[in-house]
């Protein structure tokens, strides 16, 4: 039988739903915790998913949960994820890994140093149109890349976001935001 990993969620926000509905496809880890700097949204997905709800410095603590899911704002990644690795927990985060070149690079090494996984979204590339990119282009199909377009339009987060005040903040908004997802593929093509 497979091991499963007990996972704490950290950013009880918008994209929370979306993995709960994918975590049931997987069987290999389980949500068990959340917790959340806004004690309210913590408790309402504790209701909702059934789940414990924490603090975060409770579920940092907590020997139980290997694995920390931080879905918080792109401004809140790094300090997170640093303290989930100082904590002795791997993590995965959403997009960006941090703000900061530097500090994503901050993160990786110390993963490394504690030999800890950390993770990141998005995993886009691994979708269809990705994937079939990937083979015509592995398969020398156009020749060698010289250049990468990407062009994002986009009617505004708030189509679509009950919250969208950190895309207004520093280190946030659109290139941190949606950025993410282009560079992917143009970095692994
Ligand atoms: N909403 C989407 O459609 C979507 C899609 C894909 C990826 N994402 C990414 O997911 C992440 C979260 O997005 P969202 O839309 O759920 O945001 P959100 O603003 O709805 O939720 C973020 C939650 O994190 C909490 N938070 C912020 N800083 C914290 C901290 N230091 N410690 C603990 N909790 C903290 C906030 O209180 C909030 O409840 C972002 O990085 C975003 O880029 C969002």
């Amino acid at each position: 039988m497979n091991k499963v990993f007990k996972v704490g969620l950290i950013g009880c926000g918008h994209i929370a739903e979306t993995y709960f509905r994918g975590h049931q496809y997987f069987n290999n880890f389980k949500i068990v915790a959340c917790a959340d700097i806004n004690q309210k949204a913590a408790e309402k997905c504790a209701k909702l998913y059934n789940i414990k709800s924490m603090t975060v410095n409770e579920i940092l603590k907590d020997k139980d949960i290997e694995v920390i899911l931080n879905l918080t704002i792109p401004q809140s990644h790094y300090s997170v994820s640093k303290k989930v690795l100082n904590a002795g927990k791997h993590v995965y985060s959403e997009k960006p890994l941090a703000t900061y070149f530097q500090k994503g690079k901050e993160l990786v090494a110390l993963a490394k140093q504690k030999k800890l996984y950390i993770g990141n979204a998005p995993d886009t590339f691994l979708g269809g149109g990705g994937q079939k990119a990937k083979e015509l282009i592995d398969s020398d199909l156009i020749g060698q890349i010289k250049l990468g377009n990407a062009i994002f339009a986009f009617p505004g987060v708030e189509n679509f976001h009950p919250k969208p005040e950190s895309w207004y903040k520093k280190e946030g908004g659109p290139v941190i935001d949606m950025g993410p997802y282009f560079l992917q593929h143009l970095l692994i093509f």
